[in-house]
């Protein structure tokens, strides 16, 4: 049977955002739990803290953020701007503290040394190896001193890892970032990227299922 086309991200979120929080709260398992845990490892503070949230998407991860960080100042970055609208609406009351900017954060500076935390949440999952990687390098610079990357995402066996590989090999990667298919790595892999792009120390610090959540800190 031939492979279905691979659809275009941005449209494929923006023709979902609608219905998007109502999947994932059916979806994600622990949706929650896993929700809560993403804000964990953020100190409680009411200081006007940085933080980067990759992905934002309608902000899911938001809610529990803001409860430890209120006065946090959020850049937020997507490529859909359905996406966007849906996180502006939820978040109206926080509006002078959020920043949203409608692009693509393989492309997008992130700046150097700017952030106390960076986040993404079921994102990254979507790029190729080489892309990732420059990624974390790009978010582990924009990341003040000791600060903290936190990436929920899924996570496979190796086995699996090894099945979705050789499934995109090869694939024009000028797109990058711009398509809709699923790569999930594994825990190994995920390491071996953070320490490669000059994180200091790695913690998964969730696991269920498929469905993991690593801090790692500059
Ligand atoms: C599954 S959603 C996750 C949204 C949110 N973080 C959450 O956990 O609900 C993935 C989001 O990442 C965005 N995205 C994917 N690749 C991107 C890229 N290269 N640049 C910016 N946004 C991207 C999509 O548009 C989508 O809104």
């Amino acid at each position: 049977m031939p492979e279905k086309p691979t659809e275009e991200m941005k449209s494929f979120f923006d023709s979902r955002s609608e219905s998007y929080d109502k999947h994932m709260q059916e979806n994600v398992a622990s949706f929650e739990a896993f929700y809560r845990k993403i804000a964990e490892p953020i100190v409680p503070t009411a200081e006007p803290v940085k933080i980067l949230d990759l992905g934002c998407g309608t902000g899911l991860e938001l809610e529990a953020i803001l409860k430890r960080a209120p006065r946090a100042l959020i850049t937020g970055i997507d490529l859909s701007g359905e996406m966007l609208g849906k996180m502006q609406e939820k978040y109206i009351d926080f509006s002078n503290q959020i920043n949203l900017i409608q692009g693509n954060y393989l492309k997008e500076d992130l700046g150097k040394g700017v952030f106390a935390y960076a986040v993404s949440v079921m994102t990254v999952h979507h790029l190729l190896p080489g892309p990732k990687q420059e990624l974390y390098t790009k978010i582990c610079s924009a990341l003040r001193p000791g600060g903290k990357y936190i990436e929920g995402d899924y996570y496979v066996v190796p086995e699996k890892e090894k099945e979705y590989l050789e499934k995109y090999k090869g694939r024009d990667e000028e797109g990058r970032g711009q398509y809709h298919i699923d790569l999930p790595f594994s825990l190994e892999t995920q390491k071996q990227l953070f320490s490669f792009a000059g994180f200091s120390r790695v913690e998964l610090v969730w696991e269920e299922g498929e469905s993991g959540i690593f801090v790692a800190e500059k």
